[in-house]
This record gives C-alpha cells, structure tokens and sequence, in this order.
C-alpha cells in the first residue's frame, strides 16, 4: 500500500524511489535544539546537522531575531550595477578578516555548487584575460565531492556523476583519494602516501602540461567521500608542488568551514594555506542559501583586473548577496565563534573517544573522524577489509534502523557518518552513541540471521 504523501508533486533530490515507494517520505515539521519532529510528533537527533549546516539547531533564537530584524529593514535586494546592501558590506570586510589566509574579496552565491561553479569561471576568466585559454583543466580527487552544478558535479569523484552523459566534463583529472586506511600499500605510514600522493600529483601535471592546468580542489576532509581526514602530511607534500607550477589551491570548506574540524577552518586544523576558500552551509548555519567565494590578495586583483576587460564583472547571482542571508550569517559567525565552537572544542573529545570506540564493534573496519564529524566505515571481514556486498545496502539498513530508534545519521556508501550540530551536550552524545550502537547491534543480528 502506498503511504500517503507519496507519490505527490514534490520530486526528492539525492533519495532512493523505491524506499519512497514503500514507506513514503518522512515529513519534517519542526526543530528544537538538535532535534528535529515529524508530523506524528516523533523526535530525533540531528546526528548529520541536517546536510551538515545546521551547527547552531534548528531554533537559535539570535538568528531568528537577526532574520526578523532584517526582513523588517530590508527584505529583498540585489547586488548588480553597483549596488549594495550594508550587511553585505560589513559580513564582506568580517569574512576577508577571519579567512584562514591573507584575503581581500568575497564573491556571494546561493550554494556550495554555485559558489565552487563561480571559482571555475573565475579560473577561466583569468586564463581568458592572461592570454592563456588553454589554461582549464581542473584537479579534483577521486571521492570529493564538490556539488551538483555541471561544473561541479564534474569535479566530484563520485560514480553516479557518470549517470548524467557527458560527464564529468573533459577538463577535469581526477588524483588518488587520500584514504590512508583503503588506498595505502601494505606497510605505508602516513608520511610515505603522503608523499607518494604529492609525486602522483607531480607528475600528473608534468604529463598533462603544467600550462593546462587552472586549479586544484580539495576539501580540507572528504566530507561526502565519507569522511575523510587528509593522511599526515598530506597539504604539506602537495602545497610545494603546487606553488612551483603556480597552481592555485582552492579549499572547498563548504562542510569544514566554521569550526567543524575543531577550529574555525579546515585549512587551519591541516595547515592548508589556500589560495581560494569556498564556503558555505555553515555560514548561516542552514538558516539561508549562501555561498561564497574568498579570495587572496593576489586571486582578487587579478579576477578585477581580469573583470575590468570587460563592459561589467561577468558575473553574479539574483540573490547572492542577499541583504537577510548577510545578516543571519554576521548572527551566525558571531555565535559560533562566542559560544557554538568552544562549546564543540569541549565535546568533541568524547565524541570522537565514543565513535572509535564503535570501532570495535564486528561490523566497523574504521572509525574515522575529526572535530564533530566522524564515519564508520562498514566492513564483512575486518582482516581482509572485504566491504559487504552493495546490494546489501548495510549503511542504508542501519541508518534505516536508526531512523526508528530516533536517530538520524547518514548512509553514505560503505560508511554511516555522523555530524551534529555544534551545540550538542555530554549528555546528547551519549545518548547517540548509545542508539547508534544499539541500531548495529540489531542490524549485526538481522544480517547474521539472513546470512543463516
Ligand atoms: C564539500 C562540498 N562542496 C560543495 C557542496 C555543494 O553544496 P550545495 O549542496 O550547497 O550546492 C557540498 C554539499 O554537500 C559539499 O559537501
């Protein structure tokens, strides 16, 4: 029989038909804390921060205020002709003082896509106006994932990207993904693959011609490669390679900017050094759309002088910009930094005490994580690292599983991720950990009874 609320109108991003045909979707009616309620009334943990951004809950009343007080003032304008809003000013002048290195403009989209989409162009725009057209091949790594546009998507090392014909799009080189725990030689530290790494990328742009070549992005962690942590000494092997061929490193901090590694940016926790940051989500900790771009010194009066070629910057989006987006995130940075991000410096020990501790658990090969962002990696056999065969969908069972035990955490491949809000007690930890463990357990014994 088919719930009701499916099928309906509403055709659902990123979500598998055939669970919606069975079950029907789960209606989200409100939030409280890092609790979300659905229609029924039923209460879960938020143990992804909805899609990672909502670091602050689902009811912080400073950007409620701060939303209300700006669609009071000014609800809606733009940013072409050379207008602009004051918060888009003053969040301008905040972003170019907090970025993790020396910066100097920032580029406003609605989304990550859009805002990493807005550093293609830009790249090209350059190697357009320096005379160098040929200059557009992009390095992404296997695993990344850097949105949806047809740029983007492109750049996101994720099979189903080859669902859509013709992608990824040809200018895009695809390098090893940094998983130590699955990519590594028998032996290997941290060190040598890192190195290792760093030669791969080498000679990839020794033998695709360093000329060709725009950009180079990378995620500080692989967020929805399943949380990945760079091996040790991984920015730092590849940061000189990069800077002798003069190859601009573009952070996409959509997940890890504002504190989700532990400090305010990815790039500070490994020492990254960017010449670009992109960033999103947690800029308004979900409260709106917004992406954006921050630029170096250097990126930022090249791309001026490269825009000044032209009648007008070639550039821009309706609502980037957008006066109430600005204000929630001047709210939200303010409470992150003040109160959101000691308070995830002081929890996110156990957090990460109680994921590997998940490690031992019969069905987990690797627990893995950083800050308040963490995955376990699903495994059949712990000494050989067999995954479970796919069709079993075992990340999807359990986070099935833990939907009604009231936990939301996240399949996503062969690992289940976690990463709530920012505000999240002890006391809540343990409880998701506790539900969480509880969930494996049950799902351990149901595969063990079909297995029988
Ligand atoms: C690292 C990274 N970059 C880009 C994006 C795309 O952002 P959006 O979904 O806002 O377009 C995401 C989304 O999860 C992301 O995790």
């Amino acid at each position: 029989m088919t719930k009701p609320n499916y099928p309906s109108a509403f055709l659902h991003p990123f979500s598998d038909i055939p669970t919606l045909e069975q079950s029907g979707p789960v209606i989200i009616e409100r939030g409280e804390g890092i609790h979300v309620f659905d229609e029924s009334g039923r209460g879960y943990i938020e143990g992804n921060s909805g899609l990672w951004n909502a670091v602050l809950g689902f009811d912080h009343p400073k950007l409620i205020e701060a939303a209300q007080r700006a669609y009071a003032r000014m609800p809606a304008y733009h940013a072409f002709f050379g207008r602009v809003c004051p918060s888009a000013l003053e969040l301008s002048e905040r972003l170019v003082a907090i970025a993790p290195m020396k910066a100097s403009r920032v580029f406003y989209a609605n989304s990550g896509s859009e805002a990493n989409d807005t550093v293609v162009k830009m790249l090209w725009l350059l190697a357009e106006a320096e005379g160098k057209p040929h200059r557009r091949l992009l390095l992404s790594r296997r695993g990344a994932y850097h949105g949806v546009s047809v740029a983007t998507a492109s750049l996101t090392g994720k099979d189903y990207v080859r669902a859509f014909s013709g992608l990824p799009m040809p200018e895009v080189r695809f390098l090893t993904c940094p998983h130590h725990w699955r990519e590594a030689r028998a032996g290997e530290s941290e060190e040598d693959f890192s190195n290792r790494l760093a030669v791969e990328i080498e000679q990839t742009i020794r033998n695709t011609g360093p000329d060709l070549i725009a950009g180079f992005f990378a995620e500080p962690v692989l967020g929805a490669g399943g949380v990945i942590p760079p091996p040790k000494g991984y920015f730092q092997a590849i940061r000189p390679v990069l800077r002798k061929f003069g190859i601009p490193l573009i952070a996409d901090e959509v997940i890890c900017g504002f504190g989700r590694t532990g400090a305010l940016w990815g790039s500070l926790t490994y020492d990254i050094q960017p010449d670009i940051v992109v960033a999103s989500k947690a800029i308004t900790a979900g409260f709106f759309p917004m992406g954006a771009v921050i630029l170096s010194p250097e990126l930022g009066e090249r791309v001026e002088a490269a825009a000044k070629r032209h009648d007008e910057f070639p550039h821009g989006f309706t609502t980037g910009a957008h006066p109430v987006g600005c204000a929630i995130a001047l709210a939200a940075i303010e409470e992150i930094e003040s109160a959101a991000l000691p308070n995830l410096r002081r929890v996110a020990p156990a957090f990460q005490d109680r994921l590997r501790r998940l490690g031992a658990h019969p069905m987990v090969g690797e627990a893995r994580g950083v800050g308040l962002m963490g995955a376990l990696e699903l495994i059949a056999d712990k000494s050989s690292k067999r995954p479970y065969p796919a069709e079993l969908r075992v990340s999807e069972r359990i986070a099935r599983q833990a939907l009604k035990n009231g936990l939301i955490c996240r399949p996503l491949g062969q690992s289940v991720v976690l990463a709530p809000p920012f505000v999240i007690s002890p006391a809540e930890i343990e409880e998701l950990f506790a539900i969480l463990a509880r969930t494996m357990d049950e799902v351990h014994a149901g595969l063990a009874l079909t297995a029988g």
